[in-house]
């Protein structure tokens, strides 16, 4: 039996015009998809994914055609963490040269699904690296992250970055820019992550973007300006100037409102966190609907959260520094 886990992420900057080669910062949070994976005696596959968000919903599952989702969580959503599922084991499958290993698969996870943190990347992640070191296979960092970027490139149908992947298996901040990713230095930020309870469909709002940008000039613009943001936020990074990077963050949501993927719920979140003290806050990922991230050291903005009606879930997260980790 292997047990491996890894990390989500939040966008500290560059969601969106990273689609464009701009600059993207994702740093990976300590907020954990685990798997634990038991080679079989026959060439069968079942999981058991409980606690596949932080709702608590719980799903039954066996084999790769039979979901059973037990609850009041899309359906679709949980279909397609299974998909992730089959293809991380038959990606490794193929490291091990074992096309017919099977395997009892059991996920737990206390990342909010398709909210923007990078939840089925995490499971990918951490599966390939449990199921290849069951096969008793050892995958340099790379070659799982190379792996991993393979998997949610088939599952999302071509549109993936490589940006979640890679910020799960290598962690703490990456910087992504085209096909090329990087670790990059970062001061232990404060982050505090509000959910809403919801999630934006990612598909649907790059495509409004790419049909605002193909419209007016302005969000041409917009696109390149998000890119001046991250430039500049990296700067404070490697500088570790805190305030810095929280004004960026709030310029960086004002460009992103622009293009359209913020939501009433996001912007309630986002101004409930600034009141409250914090040094900066913006939507993460795709938007229309599930985290956001802000940064502060007190408890004001987490308290603040709990009492901001379009807030369901909200909680504390450091960067993680560590990535994939074998746990047994
Ligand atoms: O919502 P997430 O974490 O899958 O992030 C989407 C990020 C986008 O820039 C909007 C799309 C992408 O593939 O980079």
């Amino acid at each position: 039996m292997a047990t491996a886990s890894a990390p989500g992420k939040v966008y500290l900057f560059g969601e969106h015009a990273v689609v464009y080669g701009e600059p993207a910062v994702p740093c990976a949070i300590e907020r954990r998809a685990t798997v634990t994976v038991e080679e079989r005696a026959d060439d069968k596959l079942r999981v058991e994914a409980e606690d596949l968000s932080l709702d608590g919903f719980t799903v039954e599952y066996s084999g790769p055609t039979d979901a059973n989702p037990a609850v009041d969580v899309s359906e679709s959503l949980v279909n397609a963490a299974m998909g992730y599922v089959d293809t991380a084991v038959e990606e490794a499958r193929d490291a091990a040269d074992r096309p017919d290993a099977g395997f009892d698969v059991i996920i737990e996870s206390d990342i909010p699904l398709g909210a923007g943190l990078g939840s089925s990347a995490a499971v990918v992640v951490a599966g390939i690296e449990a199921a290849t070191r069951e096969l008793g296979v050892e995958l340099s960092r790379s070659e799982l992250a190379e792996r991993a970027y393979r998997v949610e490139h088939e599952v999302q149908d071509g549109q993936a970055s490589r940006a979640d992947t890679y910020c799960s298996t290598m962690g703490g901040a990456v910087r992504v820019e085209g096909d090329q990713c990087e670790t990059i230095d970062a001061p232990d930020l404060p982050f505090v992550v509000g959910y809403d309870g919801g999630a934006g469909d990612t598909g649907e709002l790059v495509a409004g973007v790419r049909a605002l940008k193909g419209t007016y000039d302005f969000a041409d613009d917009t696109v390149r300006a998000i890119g001046d943001v991250v430039r500049q936020g990296e700067d404070a990074l490697e500088a570790g100037d805190v305030e810095e990077l929280g004004r960026l963050m709030d310029f960086n949501h004002g460009l992103l409102s622009a293009l359209g993927v913020s939501a009433r719920s996001l912007d309630a979140m986002v101004w409930g966190a600034r009141e409250a003290g914090a040094v900066g806050a913006k939507l993460t990922g795709a938007g229309g609907g599930g985290c956001i991230v802000a940064l502060d050291e007190t408890d004001a903005t987490e308290t603040a959260l709990k009492y901001t009606p379009d807030c369901e879930q909200v909680f504390r997260a450091r960067l993680d520094s560590d990535g994939v980790r074998l746990e047994r």
